[in-house]
């Protein structure tokens, strides 16, 4: 075979279902939309609309929940028609290889792993901010320079921030990585009860701050611009693709398709649920949040707390939300952690990894060699880089892979037109294509230091392909 006909060598869609029927069946519609909105609500409402509120968008940051939340849609309706067809796991990842080959399918997967190893570690620095006002709310301070990132990310370059170490962050992380190391099974237990506390804090807050709205905050709607993405309309877009971040995890819906009874249904029904559920509450929170202080004052680490801080008779309901937010986070992470293990797995299974990532405990029956891989590096981010930068990378990263998914419906359907398909992406021509677009404009709103990172990344992730994976792929070795 030529060299690139080679790697554009795609696996043929029977060969993942068949490789598939191993797993036990055992999550319905229920379960989906609980992962789904546990891995979505998190530190995205909870601390990112803060800052994009107070340093991009003003009041307008529900016109980029809107924006966002359409290029979530979009994505979402072709996941929804890849993850019945296809309902295993790997996500985006097996997509791209049933439909691109096996180069851009390595190039997607590894933009995936970004997407789950940056969501554990931003999470996690989210989490921070929350746990440490929560003590600071029971009389327990922890020292700032224990509690903040060591290093910022400014103008292309890294710079010291003066703190030692993000511990919370970490620790969580530790945590996090021992629970699910010893049982999958505990864990989905524990992100149910917590799935459900988050919404409820979500909606208590918005139910009872709407009675706090001073609706005179939020005129000028869009404020006037100040040079850059400092508010005005450029600023309400690269708030868009800060808060895209919020949106990101409903595709570890698709990632347990392979666990799911009749996924043919059931996937495509939990991603747009829960996207759906989560769309909502979102866009009402930023309103209510730009409504309850003045949006320059919430660029804190808990902008939700902050909001609730400035009305002394909502002060019963800020710890309750610093709870529900520690506990919401740590199911995002929980969620994500699971799910790049799934990748994993699914990568090793192909040959593109080392097969000790597909290996699973001999008691715990757990991926527990890539648990703890996937604890140690996000640790080790979550306690050196700052949110900001973390989330960003992290957006960039999905918005690439979402965009791919896009395009791939519509390959698949000019490729593939015989395979039974449980869900269709309505006008898909046109929701694909406007899909692609509007990923791309987002995209296309980060800055040039942040490009150049994912440049790097990238090249890492074509130095580990030539080095390891072109040589041991399983397709290839076969073809
Ligand atoms: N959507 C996830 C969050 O907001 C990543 O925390």
């Amino acid at each position: 075979m030529s060299l690139i006909r080679s790697l554009f060598t795609i696996k043929p869609i029977e060969a993942s279902l068949t490789a598939s029927d191993n797993l036990r069946r055992t999550l319905g519609l229920k379960d989906l939309i609980v992962l789904g909105v546990g891995a979505v609500i998190g530190a995205g409402i909870f601390v990112i609309t803060g800052q994009a509120a107070a340093e991009h968008a003003g009041p307008a940051l529900t016109i980029s929940f809107v924006l966002a939340g359409l290029a979530a849609a979009l994505a979402a309706l072709s996941y929804a028609e890849f993850a019945a067809m296809l309902p295993v796991s790997g996500s985006a990842y097996v997509y791209a290889y049933a439909t691109f080959g096996e180069l851009l399918a390595w190039f997607i997967g590894w933009n995936v792993v970004a997407e789950y190893l940056l969501a554990v570690s931003s999470v996690a620095v989210g989490w921070s901010g929350y746990g440490v006002g929560l003590l600071h709310s029971i009389g327990v301070d922890v020292p700032s320079v224990l509690a903040n990132a060591p290093l910022a990310f400014k103008d292309g370059h890294f710079v010291v921030t003066g703190a030692w170490i993000n511990l919370p962050a970490l620790l969580v992380v530790a945590a996090i990585t021992a629970l699910l190391y010893a049982g999958t099974r505990q864990s989905t237990m524990f992100a149910s009860v917590v799935v459900v506390l988050k919404v409820l804090v979500v909606i208590l807050f918005v139910v009872f701050g709407l009675q706090y709205i001073d609706t005179s905050l939020w005129h000028p709607y869009v404020p006037a611009s100040q040079g850059g993405d400092h508010y005005g309309w450029s600023g309400v877009f690269r708030a868009a693709t800060s808060v895209f971040y919020a949106y990101i995890g409903f595709d570890a819906v698709a990632t347990a398709a392979q666990e799911t009874r009749n996924p043919q249904q059931n996937v495509p029904a939990g991603i747009l649920i829960s996207l759906a559920i989560c769309t909502v509450l979102y866009i009402v929170v930023a309103a209510v949040l730009t409504g309850l202080v003045p949006y320059a004052e919430l660029a804190t680490a808990e902008p939700v707390a902050t909001a609730l801080a400035a009305h002394p008779s909502l002060a019963w309901l800020k710890v309750l939300t610093q709870i529900g937010a520690v506990a919401g986070l740590t199911s995002v992470i929980l969620v994500m952690h699971m799910g790049l293990a799934r990748i994993l797995y699914s990568m090793a299974g192909d040959g593109l990894l080392p097969r000790t990532f597909g290996a699973v405990h001999d008691r715990f029956k757990t991926p527990h060699r890539t648990t703890v891989l996937v604890g140690v590096v996000g640790g080790i981010l979550a306690a050196l880089f700052p949110l900001s930068l973390l989330g960003d990378l992290l957006s960039m990263g999905t918005l690439l892979a979402f965009a791919t998914v896009c395009i791939g419906v519509l390959v698949l359907r000019r490729t593939r037109p015989d395979l039974p398909r449980g869900f269709r992406v309505p006008a898909a021509p046109v929701v694909c294509t406007l899909g692609v677009i509007v990923c791309l404009f987002l995209l296309a709103q980060m800055n040039a230091g942040n490009w150049m990172l994912l440049a790097g990344w990238t090249a890492l992730g074509m130095l580990i392909y030539i080095g390891y994976g072109y040589r041991h792929s399983r397709l290839r070795s076969r073809g």
